[in-house]
């Protein structure tokens, strides 16, 4: 099939590959031209494993095309909006410009017998609101809503074999089948694998999305909220956390306590959740939202503070190590990371900030160029009052506390991960603190 991606960012520059690869011809737009240029060379705009790869040998098909020129998509008919929808400046709502401009930009080389698919995460409402302005524009083309799962990190593997698909369909019975039928070309690959999917209305589809994303998020608040009870009881939330997953109705994916979630997802969909309820005059359903994302702030300030306090109640002029900026291993993506957060309040507090992280010190220094970036572990930690392990990379949970030992001034670490074994490094002489553990 004939594809077009518009949107290259962490969604489409892996969609779009990962289409190529199961034999569609694809063709990726964006307005970005040196986006553009990356990714027609041939090589990935950010870190994520497996990208690489799959981007050159895409490109070598000649499947996979890149371009700012939107009238590219002429050729294709299956077209798929993958643009961002962040945070509004100033309010909780999504940003809809990147959609409503990436649909007007399209609209002109819609033909009959076209499919535009949303995969960008949007309010409910949107896609029966785009559907009627296709119609309207382009009479004989059609809209469906096909939320994206994927996680940075894993991306490629979830677009290749999704754990679901969720097609959103139009109501009229001749329209939604063919949408179906349609989408179910395009991913024939995965559903001959017998991947689950769900065939739906459009606002299911988007609530679909919204709602996994609330609810893993719900379970990140849920387990930092009791870490807060253990922290007073010297219980310990990991142990806990184990005993709890057991139970498969509750499972322990995302039990993982910490400094909490951030990302580009996560928490500016529980923000945008709560403010399309409240135009939807259900205001009071997801006001708990607001307590889950109340309670992940609070534990990056509570991080700060039990730094401050390790380090004798005040943090200025002494050295802080930090171990991760991005918001999660194997990403370089810092938007809204717990990590970077924490970095730059200690930052503000008068600390001496060193930090450092495998792949995301680029995007750091971008957005904070105050702080100090070194490009390794040893680099970071040398004469720190105390080390700060932010974000879980396996080098970070693999370090030992007699390689460390030499490097540092004081023996002081705080695992804002719960990933490192206090026994072990209470037993090399360190003053060692985790979050919620005893
Ligand atoms: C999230 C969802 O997991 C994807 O299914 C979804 O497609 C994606 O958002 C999206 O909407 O595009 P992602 O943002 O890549 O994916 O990150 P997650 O793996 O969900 O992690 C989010 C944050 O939660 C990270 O900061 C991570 O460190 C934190 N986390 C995760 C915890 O603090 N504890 C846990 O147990 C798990």
């Amino acid at each position: 099939m004939k594809l077009s991606v518009i949107g290259l960012g962490y969604l489409g520059a892996v969609h779009a590959p990962c289409m190529a690869e199961l034999g569609h011809e694809v063709v990726g737009v964006d307005i970005d031209q040196a986006k553009i240029d990356t990714l027609s060379s041939g090589q990935a705009p950010f870190y994520e494993p497996g990208l690489p790869e799959i981007l050159k040998s895409a490109t070598a098909s000649g499947r996979l095309e890149f371009t700012t020129n939107m009238s590219a998509v002429a050729d294709t008919t299956v077209h798929f909006i993958a643009v961002g929808t962040p945070q509004k400046q100033g309010s909780h709502s999504a940003d809809m410009t990147y959609v409503n401009a990436a649909i007007d930009a399209l609209i002109p080389f819609l033909k009959p017998g076209d499919l535009v698919v949303g995969k960008s995460t949007v309010p409910v409402g949107t896609a029966a609101r785009l559907a009627a302005k296709i119609r309207a524009a382009a009479p004989g083309a059609e809209l469906a809503w096909n939320p994206e799962f994927l996680r940075e990190g894993f991306a490629v593997q979830d677009t290749i074999s999704p754990d679901r698909l969720v097609f959103g369909v139009a109501p009229e019975p001749t329209a939604g089948d063919w949408s179906a039928q349609t989408l179910r070309k395009v991913y024939a690959k995965a559903l001959s694998e017998h991947t689950p999917l769900v065939v739906t209305d459009y606002a299911t589809a988007e609530l679909v999305k919204i709602s996994a994303n609330a609810f893993l998020a719900t379970k990140i608040s849920f387990i930092n909220a009791i870490s807060e009870i253990t922290e007073v009881t010297g219980a310990n939330i990991t142990e806990l956390a184990d005993a709890i997953g057991y139970d498969t109705r509750i499972g322990r994916r995302f039990l993982n306590a910490g400094i909490g979630f951030g990302g580009g997802c996560l928490p500016k969909d529980i923000r945008a959740f709560v403010a399309r309820a409240e135009e939807l005059g259900r205001g009071e359903s997801l006001n708990f939202l607001k307590e889950i994302d109340t309670i992940n702030l609070r534990r990056r300030q509570h991080l700060v503070e039990m730094t401050i306090e390790a380090l004798g109640g005040r943090a200025f002029q002494k050295r802080v190590a930090i171990l991760g900026l991005a918001f999660k291993p194997e990403s370089d993506d810092i938007r809204d990371s717990p990590a970077l957060d924490i970095a730059v309040q200690l930052h503000g507090l008068g600390a001496t900030v060193t930090a450092t992280d495998p792949h995301a010190i680029h995007n750091a220094q971008q957005k904070h160029p105050q702080l100090s970036f070194v490009d390794s572990l040893a680099k970071a930690v040398e004469h720190a009052d105390i080390v700060l392990l932010l974000t879980e990379w396996n080098q970070y949970r693999d370090m030992r506390p007699e390689e460390l030992a030499p490097l540092v001034a004081n023996k002081n670490i705080i695992d804002g991960r719960n990933v490192l074994d206090p026994t072990q490094w209470r037993r090399g002489g360190w003053n060692f603190q985790s979050l919620g553990r005893p």
